[in-house]
C-alpha cells in the first residue's frame, strides 16, 4: 500500500509529489523490474512519479499470490493500475476476459499500456476512469487501492466502482492493517457490500467484497444519516465557486418571503436586501415558513432599489433580474458565474421599472406548460439552483 513519495530526487523546497498526481512533475527515469509469480514471470517498465517504482509492492504481490481464480470471461477491473502488475497478471490468467486498467496518473497509464503492448496482452484496455463506458459491469475488481488519498476520497472511489460489480461479481482488495483495513472492511459491510477477510500476512489483509444484493430493503437505497448529510453538503460547499445574494424588489407575501429565506439559507446566500413593500423576516407567517432558516441569512432593509443595487455592487455583485423582458436570456444560457445578485419582484407586478432599468442583465426560467409563470419563491429557488449549478467545480 505503499509509502508515499518523498522522492529522493525532488529538490528541497519543491512540493512533494504523490503517486496519484494526474501529471507527475518529477522527471522521467524509466527502469525495468521483474514480477515473478508461480504462473508467470514478466518484466515491467516503471518510472519515477508512479507507485512503487523500484519493486513490486509487497501488498500487490500478496494479492496476486493469494487472490482467487480469475473469472475467465467478462469485464475485469484493475482499480488504480499504476504501471500494471495487477492488470497484466489478470490479462495473462484470463486471456478471454477484457481487463480495464484505470488510473488518474497519466504516466502510470502510459507505462501500463506500453507494458501490455510489449507483452502482447491485447485484452487490456488502459484508460482514464471517466473513459470506462457507463454500461460496463465487472465480474471482478482487483485492486491495491490508493489509501493515501484519504478516507473520504477512498470511500467515494470504492463506492463508485463497487456499484458497477455484476450481482455475482466480487472485488478483491489488498489493504495494510495499519492503514485501516479492518475499519474499511466494516465500512464496506455497513454500506451493503458484504466483506470478508480471505487472507492475512505480514500486516496485509486481503478482503473479498461481494456485490450489493438488490433484494432487501436494507441494502437498497436508504436515507442518509445526519453525519452523511453534513459530509455531502460540505463536499458541495467545497465545490462551489462564487457568492450569491438576493434583492427582493417588493416581494409582499410573507409566505413567499419565508420560502425564499429557506432556499437562500440552503443555497448559502450571502445576504438579502429588501425593498418596500417586501414582507420582513419577523412577520409571523414568514417565520413559520422559513422554519428558523432566517438566522442563517443576513437581512438588510433598504428604502429603494437603487440603494440595494449600490450596496450589492459595492461588494462586488453583478445584478441579474429574474423577469421575462424582451432582452432576457434563458437561465441555462445566462452567464451566472462569479458573484451574482438575483433580483425578484412583486407577486403580481414583477420587477419595478427602477429595478428593470437598474439590473446588469435579465434572465427568465424557461417554462413548457400552459401556465406561463412561477410563484416568485419557486422562481427564486430555480434561479438560485441554476446560479449555484454554474459555479460547481
Ligand atoms: C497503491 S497504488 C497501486 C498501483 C498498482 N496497482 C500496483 O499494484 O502497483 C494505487 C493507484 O491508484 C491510483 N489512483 C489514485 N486515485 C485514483 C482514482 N480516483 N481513480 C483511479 N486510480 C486512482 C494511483 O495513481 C495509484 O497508481
Amino acid at each position: 500500500m505503499g509509502v508515499p513519495l518523498p522522492d529522493p530526487d525532488v529538490p528541497p523546497g519543491q512540493p512533494t509529489p504523490h503517486y496519484f498526481d494526474a501529471e507527475p512533475t518529477v522527471d522521467s527515469d524509466p527502469s525495468t523490474i521483474r514480477l515473478t509469480l508461480a504462473d508467470l514471470t514478466i518484466e515491467l517498465v516503471t518510472d519515477r512519479g508512479v507507485f512503487s517504482r523500484e519493486r513490486i509492492d509487497v501488498g500487490t504481490r500478496f494479492l496476486l499470490m493469494e487472490g482467487p481464480d480469475v473469472p475467465d470471461s467478462g469485464h475485469l477491473l484493475d482499480l488504480g493500475c499504476g504501471y500494471g502488475p495487477i492488470a497484466l497478471t489478470l490479462a495473462h490468467r484470463a486471456p478471454e476476459a477484457t481487463v480495464w486498467a484505470i488510473d488518474v496518473n497519466d504516466r502510470a497509464r502510459d507505462l501500463c499500456a506500453a507494458n501490455a503492448r510489449r507483452l502482447g496482452l491485447d485484452n487490456v484496455k488502459v484508460v482514464a476512469p471517466s473513459e470506462v463506458p457507463a454500461e460496463v459491469r465487472f465480474t471482478a475488481i482487483w485492486s491495491n487501492p490508493p489509501i493515501r488519498v484519504g478516507k473520504e476520497a477512498l470511500h467515494e472511489l470504492l463506492s463508485r466502482w463497487l456499484r458497477r460489480l455484476r450481482p455475482d461479481g466480487q472485488a478483491h482488495l489488498v489493504v495494510q492493517r495499519h492503514l485501516g483495513s479492518d475499519s474499511l472492511a466494516r465500512w464496506l459491510t455497513d454500506q451493503g457490500w458484504p466483506t470478508e477477510r480471505r487472507a492475512s500476512r505480514k500486516g496485509y489483509r486481503l478482503l473479498d467484497v461481494a456485490a450489493r444484493q438488490k433484494a432487501t430493503q436494507e441494502t437498497m437505497s436508504r436515507n442518509l444519516s445526519g453525519t452523511e448529510l453534513k459530509r455531502l453538503h460540505r463536499e458541495w460547499r467545497r465545490r462551489s465557486e462564487g457568492r450569491v445574494a438576493l434583492i427582493l424588489d417588493g416581494v409582499q407575501n410573507p409566505i413567499n418571503v419565508g420560502a425564499i429565506l429557506r432556499s437562500a439559507a440552503a443555497f448559502r446566500v450571502d445576504g438579502i436586501w429588501a425593498v418596500p413593500p417586501s414582507a420582513g423576516p419577523d412577520h409571523p407567517r414568514t417565520a413559520k415558513t422559513a422554519l428558523g432558516s432566517e438566522r442563517y441569512v443576513t437581512w438588510t432593509d433598504v428604502e429603494t432599489f437603487d440603494e440595494a443595487a449600490s450596496a450589492a455592487r459595492a461588494t462586488g455583485f453583478r445584478i441579474v433580474g429574474i423577469e421575462l423582458t424582451d432582452d432576457a436570456v434563458a437561465l441555462p444560457e445566462a452567464e451566472l458565474n462569479g458573484d451574482v445578485c438575483l433580483v425578484l419582484g412583486h407577486e403580481d407586478r414583477g420587477l419595478s421599472k427602477v429595478a428593470l432599468a437598474g439590473c446588469d442583465g435579465h434572465a427568465f426560467v424557461p417554462l413548457l406548460g400552459k401556465i406561463g409563470s412561477l410563484n416568485v419563491a419557486h422562481a427564486a429557488t430555480t434561479a438560485l439552483y441554476e446560479t449555484r449549478r454554474q459555479g460547481f467545480s
